[in-house]
């Protein structure tokens, strides 16, 4: 491998919802989009490709934010159906060998105990494979959703999940890595002095202990996250493992990585245990004229509207009520902050901002080839950690990632080449 590697994953938006509806290579989605087969033909192929990971996004609940309405969402598919992405987990797991898998939760909603037992169970199971993206869940609906009648403000969701995570890390420690003995002789299965209670007591969560399965083979799962206002960062800097960055220049990629190695390093952390990775959506052609023709093709058959009630559930606004053309006010959300503060930085107007936006690096198109070397430049250029693919979910641009971009990548020595550790974090840590 080439002296400066970078990391490769996948980060798979929508989750286990509908993925190609309308789309021409996207199969028979209207039958079998609640199979999980798309997701395992995924975790299968990204493995084949050696990468870090595959990431299930998710969220709980069904947007009515623009028009005031499901309507618009429903008959896209928009973020609703959505099957929870647990249950993937397992299924991923015995379909593939080296990957890591993670599965996206709530610490607004879900019980720490049963969250931290849960992941114990997937990391026993897979021996080790499993992460965990934590989210604060930032629309007014889904806490509707949880018996909440107006959702908990911003930075003190941050506070919780901040105390959440203390909680079932605690929680994963709670039996030692050596407590199973299986001694026969003896009868013993767990040596009672190597289990205990953590009698955590905080401010949002208390819970006993001990946890009643063992430590996870990884002790604890990965850790990551996604939040880019500076309580997101914050927490990101004291506590996870890999991040990712939805940012689309240059600039704001070396910016965004340096502010949270900065960060950790002031938490006497290593700079070096906390990976940032970007998001990225690269176009492939034949040729590069081909690709490019395709990116502009993809970018001007885009629904402004649709594009504006995607983003409208990000930040609990209805944009179906704002004259197109007339300059925005300053607009404040208790939804994803960091996102709304990009989203603004586009235009004046939001036919400006609509036109001109990109969560990710979107801008990317070209042959394998190509693509392969604009993404060695940007590494180069930012110093690392890596890229998560969020293109658009077909079967066709799976195999355009893992067989066309990830082959030149890996002849090139820029990723890896074959799974060299057991654990899912030895991996993310070895580059
Ligand atoms: C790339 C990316 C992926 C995200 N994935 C999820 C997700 O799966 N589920 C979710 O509820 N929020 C998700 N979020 C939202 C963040 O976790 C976070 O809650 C949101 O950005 C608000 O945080 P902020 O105010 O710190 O920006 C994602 C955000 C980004 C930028």
């Amino acid at each position: 491998m080439a002296s400066k590697p970078f990391h490769l994953a996948w980060f798979l938006g929508n989750s286990f919802g509908v993925h190609g509806w309308k789309d021409p290579w996207g199969g028979r989605t209207a039958l079998d989009w609640a199979s999980p087969s798309l997701q395992i033909d995924l975790a299968r192929a990204a493995e084949r490709a050696c990468m870090d990971f595959v990431f299930f996004e998710d969220s709980v609940f069904v947007p009515d934010n623009y028009g005031s309405s499901m309507d618009f969402y429903l008959k896209r598919a928009l973020r609703a159906p959505k099957n929870d992405p647990m249950p993937l987990v397992p299924l991923v797991a015995q379909a593939t060998r080296h990957i890591g898998i993670i599965p996206t939760i709530s610490t607004s909603f879900y019980p720490p105990y049963l969250l931290a037992r849960l992941m114990a169970t997937l990391d026993l199971m897979s021996e080790g494979r499993v992460g965990c993206n934590f989210v604060t869940s930032t629309a007014a609906r889904a806490a509707q959703n949880f018996g909440l009648d107006e959702h908990i403000d911003h930075d003190t969701r941050y506070e919780m999940a901040d105390e959440f995570v203390e909680v079932v890390k605690k929680l994963w420690t709670s039996w030692d890595a050596d407590a199973i003995v299986a001694d026969e002789e003896r009868a013993v299965f767990a040596e009672p002095g190597k289990v205990r209670t953590i009698d955590f007591e905080g401010r949002f969560f208390k819970s006993r202990g001990p946890l009643n399965t063992a430590r996870p083979p990884q002790g604890t799962p990965v850790l990551a996250q996604a939040g880019g206002s500076p309580q997101g960062r914050a927490f990101a800097a004291r506590h996870m493992d890999v991040v990712i960055a939805a940012v689309s220049t240059v600039q704001e990629m070396k910016a965004y990585r340096q502010d949270l190695r900065q960060r950790a390093a002031r938490n006497g952390r290593d700079p070096d245990h906390i990976k940032v990775m970007f998001q990225v959506m690269p176009l492939f052609g034949d040729t590069d004229q081909q690709a490019r023709e395709h990116l502009a093709r993809h970018r001007a058959g885009q629904d402004p509207a649709k594009m504006l009630a995607a983003m409208g559930s990000l930040f609990d606004i209805d944009f179906s009520t704002f004259d197109l053309d007339a300059p925005l006010a300053e607009l404040t959300t208790n939804g994803q902050q960091g996102t709304l503060k990009r989203f603004l930085s586009y235009g004046r107007t939001l036919r400006e901002i609509a036109g001109n936006f990109t969560f990710g690096l979107e801008n990317i198109a070209g042959t394998p080839e190509s693509v392969a070397s604009q993404l060695a430049e940007l590494m180069e250029e930012v110093g690392g950690d890596g890229f998560v693919i969020a293109g658009p979910m077909t079967r066709r641009y799976i195999a355009e990632v893992t067989d066309g971009l990830a082959a030149v990548l890996q002849r090139r020595g820029l990723t890896r080449e074959r799974y060299t550790h057991r654990h899912f974090r030895d991996h993310l840590m070895e580059f």
